[in-house]
């Protein structure tokens, strides 16, 4: 199964994509995950990337499409990804679709998109802040990254829509509840489209 999460910051990218890898038993690709810990391991990739995650920004297509392009290709060999984070603008989308032209059983399946409102995003973030202590987690930072979304990301939601792999989700309910009604959004699928559980692509 190839899915990718793209929602706001606080929506619940990173929560329902560890479930969706447990679930369907693949790989759980995080950008921002991955770019953190290349800032903590002070990797090339890591010095470039650290000012740009401290102010909200995004990081460049190039360095980020550097980093994820092995870690996927990996991924699609051992079954599949839950990509979260990534592609984040217009030209990581474009690229990541060029590259599937080439490389057979790559190519996304489904696009989740999870809708919160605005104040309950705040307060996600907020109440993460206090006890994670996240340094993007500020509330000029916040309010930055919302920005960021708005103008590099939201672009993204008619781009998977006009190829027919969009599900919209309300994220603003219970944990476990998002999650089953990604999954039951998943199983209504066409069958050209669905995941087989446990059951490992080519
Ligand atoms: P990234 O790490 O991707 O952060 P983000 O998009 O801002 O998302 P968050 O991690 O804040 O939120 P989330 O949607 O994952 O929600 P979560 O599940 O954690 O990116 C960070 C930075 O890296 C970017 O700003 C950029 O600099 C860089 N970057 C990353 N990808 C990039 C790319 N492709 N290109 C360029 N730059 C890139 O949940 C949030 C909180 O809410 C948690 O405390 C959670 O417990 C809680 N929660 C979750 N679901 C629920 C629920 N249903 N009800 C109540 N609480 C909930």
């Amino acid at each position: 199964m190839r899915l990718l999460l793209v929602a706001y910051p606080g929506a619940g990218k990173g929560t329902q994509a560890v479930k969706l890898a447990a679930h369907y038993g693949i790989a759980h690709l995080s950008s921002g995950a991955l770019l953190r810990a290349e800032v903590a391991h002070g990797t090339r990739i890591g010095r470039v990337a650290a000012d740009y995650l401290k102010r909200g920004d995004l990081v460049p297509d190039d360095v980020v499409l550097e980093m994820l392009s092995v870690p996927v290709l990996e991924a699609v060999r051992n079954g599949g990804y839950v990509l979260d984070g990534f592609p984040r603008t217009l030209r990581q989308a474009e690229e990541a679709y060029s590259l599937a032209q080439q490389v057979e059983g790559i190519e996304l399946q489904a696009v989740v998109h999870l809708r919160v409102s605005p104040d309950e995003l705040r307060h996600r973030l907020r109440v993460r802040a206090n006890r994670e202590g996240r340094s993007d987690d500020s509330d000029d930072v916040i309010l930055h990254r919302f920005k960021v979304f708005d103008t590099e990301t939201e672009p993204l939601l008619d781009f998977y829509a006009q190829r027919g792999l969009l599900i919209d989700i309300n994220g603003e309910q219970p944990v476990q509840k998002v999650f089953t009604d990604i999954t039951a959004a998943i199983d209504d699928l066409g069958a050209d489209r669905r995941p087989e559980v446990g059951q490992q692509d080519p």
